[in-house]
C-alpha cells in the first residue's frame, strides 16, 4: 500500500508529463505516438487507474477522483488536438512558411516635381550656378515696386493676384506670382558677379487646365557681370534645353515684353507628343531701373534673367499630359517617378 500523498503527488506528475508532451506535437503520426504512450490500454494515464486499487479504502475516492480529472482533462485536450491536425491537413488552415522571404512595407517615395527641381539645381550647378530662395508671402517692393512695375500697371489688378488681409510697412503683401522677386532679394545682400538659380512655389488665380495650376513652380536665374549679353543668355537656356531634354530638343524665342528686362524674349519648347509649342518661360536683359533698386550701378554691370515653369519643363521631359496630374495625389501617377 502506498501512502494517499505519494499517490496524488504521481498522478499529477503523469499529468504534467502528459500535458508537457502534447504542447510539442505536431503531426497526427507524433499524436498516435502520444496516443500509444498515455492514452492506450499500457499507456501511463491507464497505470493510473490500478493506484486506485493499491490506496486504503477510507483515501480510494480522493485518489479516484484525482484520476478521473486527470484522463478527462487529457482525453479532451487530445480529441482538440486530433481535430485541430485533422483540418490543418485538409488545408482548411493557412500554414505560415517562415522561410518565405518577408514582403517589403511600401513606403513613398520623392514627388516627381521635387526630384525635377533636383535635377535642374544639379544641372545648372555643374554651369557654375548656386541655389538661392526667398519669402513666398511677398511684400509690394519685391513683387512690384522694385522690378520696375509702377503703381498702376496691370500686373497689380487683384484679379490676378493673391493679396493677403494683413499689410506690412512695405504696404500690400501678398503671394509672390512670380520668383522674380528673389531676384531683388539675392541683389539686396549680394553684389555682383551673381550667378544663381531659384526654385520656387509660385501663386497666381489663373483657371486651372491641361496646362496652368494656380499654384506652380518657377525655376528663375539670374546673372549680374561685367560685360554679361544676350548672347550669353540665349546660350544658356539653350545649352540647358539641349543637356536636359536631348539634342534633338527644339526651343524657340519670341521678342515679348517684362517690366524688369529690356529687352525681353519668352521661349517655347516644342513638344513632340502634343505636336506642338509649349511656352516655358520669359527670359532678357535685366533692365537698368531694376539695378538702380537694388544699389547696383547700372553703368559698370549688366544680367541677364529668366524664369521657367517647372511643371511644364517636367512635362517635356517625363510627357505628362496634362499639368493636373502633378497635384491629384493619385499613387498610380506618383509610383511612376
Ligand atoms: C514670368 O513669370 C516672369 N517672371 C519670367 C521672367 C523671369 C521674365 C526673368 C524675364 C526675366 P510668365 O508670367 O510668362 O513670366 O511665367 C513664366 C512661366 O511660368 C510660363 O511660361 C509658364 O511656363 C509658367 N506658368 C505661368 N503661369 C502658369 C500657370 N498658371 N500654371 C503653370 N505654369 C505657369
Amino acid at each position: 500500500m502506498i501512502p494517499m500523498s505519494d499517490a496524488l503527488a504521481q498522478i499529477d506528475q503523469i499529468a504534467q508529463a502528459a500535458r508537457e508532451e502534447l504542447k510539442a506535437v505536431r503531426s497526427p503520426a507524433e499524436l498516435e505516438q502520444y496516443r500509444i504512450k498515455f492514452l492506450g490500454s499500457k499507456g501511463l494515464l491507464k497505470g493510473l487507474s490500478r493506484l486506485i486499487g493499491t490506496a486504503p479504502r477510507e483515501q480510494k475516492p480522493v485518489v479516484g477522483q484525482r484520476v478521473n480529472q486527470t484522463n478527462a482533462e487529457i482525453e479532451a485536450a487530445f480529441g482538440e488536438l486530433k481535430q485541430t491536425l485533422a483540418h490543418d491537413a485538409t488545408g482548411d488552415r493557412d500554414y505560415v512558411d517562415v522561410t518565405e522571404p518577408g514582403s517589403r512595407p511600401k513606403i513613398g517615395n520623392r514627388h516627381i516635381l521635387m526630384k525635377v527641381v533636383d535635377e535642374l539645381t544639379e544641372l545648372f550647378g555643374r554651369m557654375g550656378f548656386s541655389v538661392a530662395s526667398g519669402p513666398e508671402v511677398e511684400d509690394d517692393f519685391h513683387n512690384f515696386v522694385a522690378l520696375n512695375i509702377p503703381e498702376a500697371h496691370p500686373a497689380r489688378d487683384p484679379l490676378d493676384n493673391f493679396y493677403l488681409e494683413t499689410s506690412s510697412h512695405q504696404g500690400q503683401l501678398l503671394l509672390r506670382t512670380q520668383t522674380s522677386t528673389v531676384q531683388i532679394r539675392v541683389m539686396e545682400r549680394e553684389k555682383p558677379p551673381i550667378r544663381v538659380v531659384i526654385p520656387g512655389r509660385v501663386y497666381r488665380p489663373d483657371t486651372t487646365d491641361a496646362t496652368h495650376l494656380p499654384m506652380f513652380h518657377q525655376l528663375e536665374a539670374l546673372v549680374v557681370d561685367r560685360n554679361v549679353t544676350m548672347v550669353d543668355l540665349k546660350s544658356t537656356i539653350m545649352q540647358f534645353v539641349h543637356a536636359y531634354f536631348g539634342a534633338q530638343a527644339k526651343v524657340r524665342f519670341r521678342p515679348s515684353f517684362f517690366p524688369f528686362t529690356e529687352p525681353s524674349a519668352e521661349v517655347d519648347v516644342w513638344f513632340e507628343d502634343k505636336q506642338r509649342w509649349i511656352e516655358l518661360g520669359g527670359c532678357g536683359m535685366v533692365h537698368p531701373n531694376v539695378f538702380t533698386n537694388c544699389k547696383i550701378d547700372p553703368e559698370e554691370n549688366t544680367g541677364w534673367a529668366f524664369g521657367l515653369g517647372i511643371e511644364r519643363i517636367a512635362m517635356r521631359k517625363y510627357g505628362i499630359q496634362d499639368i493636373r496630374s502633378f497635384v491629384e495625389n493619385d499613387v498610380r501617377f506618383l509610383r511612376q517617378f
